[in-house]
């Protein structure tokens, strides 16, 4: 009988906040499978680094850092294949995902190419998105209010205009964005009303206004933007 791939959300960074299912799902697990980009540790590994047993098979996709989408389609075709051939042996493959496997997550890649033809479930996690609200300790909606997520990567144009339309924002993938998306919030007036984190959650996590943030950003970083009065008020 073929194995079961499962995707599982490990959380924003620190440990302590993976859920108790997936803890499970590593500690058991004979065989992993994550994405490492660019030659860089995997990010995901690092979360779950204490719960990996010693003898545990690591299938590691490397993912490279271009604009162009073909290289990375290909890390994903070969890892699928990879764990296709595991599976077909009769062993789970437990893939690590950063936060929520399916919020702009690379789980779904895997998923993509794996779902017709293997069980698979995905465990959720906890997003950046939360983790950097509780750690800012800013309410992200309230009532009715719409929150609208914003890759950094937009162009000005479009990022100024979403924003623009927008009432509560988290601005996500900030990274070498920074000075652009600073100066489409400064531009709108708003650089008062946002606030920077970057690696929420971890030992090294900083968080500021976004007036005090450094000029370079971390690729895991991101900005909080509430635009009304505070609707929690
Ligand atoms: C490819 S997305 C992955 C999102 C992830 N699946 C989730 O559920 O949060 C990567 C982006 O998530 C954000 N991110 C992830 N972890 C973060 C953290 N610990 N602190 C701040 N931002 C983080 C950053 O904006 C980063 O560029």
């Amino acid at each position: 009988m073929a194995g079961k791939l499962w995707g599982v959300g490990l959380g924003p960074g620190d440990p302590d906040l993976m859920t108790l299912r997936a803890h499970r799902l590593v500690s058991g697990a004979r065989v992993l499978a994550y994405p490492a980009l660019a030659g860089a540790q995997s990010f995901a590994r690092s979360i779950a680094a204490a719960a990996i047993a010693p003898d545990a098979r690591e299938i590691v996709m490397d993912v490279p850092m271009t604009t162009a989408r073909e290289p990375a389609q290909a890390a994903y075709d070969s890892g699928a294949v990879d764990i296709a051939a595991a599976l077909e042996e009769g062993e789970d493959v437990v893939c690590l995902c950063e936060g929520d496997p399916f919020f702009y997550g690379s789980f779904m890649y895997l998923f993509a190419r794996l779902s017709d033809r293997f069980e698979v479930e995905v465990v959720p996690g906890v997003t950046s998105i939360a983790a950097c609200a509780a750690r800012a300790g800013r309410p992200l909606v309230a009532r009715n209010e719409r929150l609208t997520v914003l890759p950094g990567p937009l162009p000005r144009a479009e990022l100024k205009r979403r924003i623009e339309g927008a009432e509560a924002v988290a601005i996500m993938k900030v990274g070498r964005h920074m000075a652009k998306i600073r100066d489409v919030i400064d531009a709108l007036g708003l650089t008062d009303r946002a606030v920077y984190v970057e690696r929420a959650s971890l030992p090294d996590e900083m968080i500021c206004p976004l007036s005090e943030a450094p000029e370079k950003a971390p690729y895991f970083s991101m900005i909080l933007l509430t635009k009304g009065a505070d609707p929690w008020l």
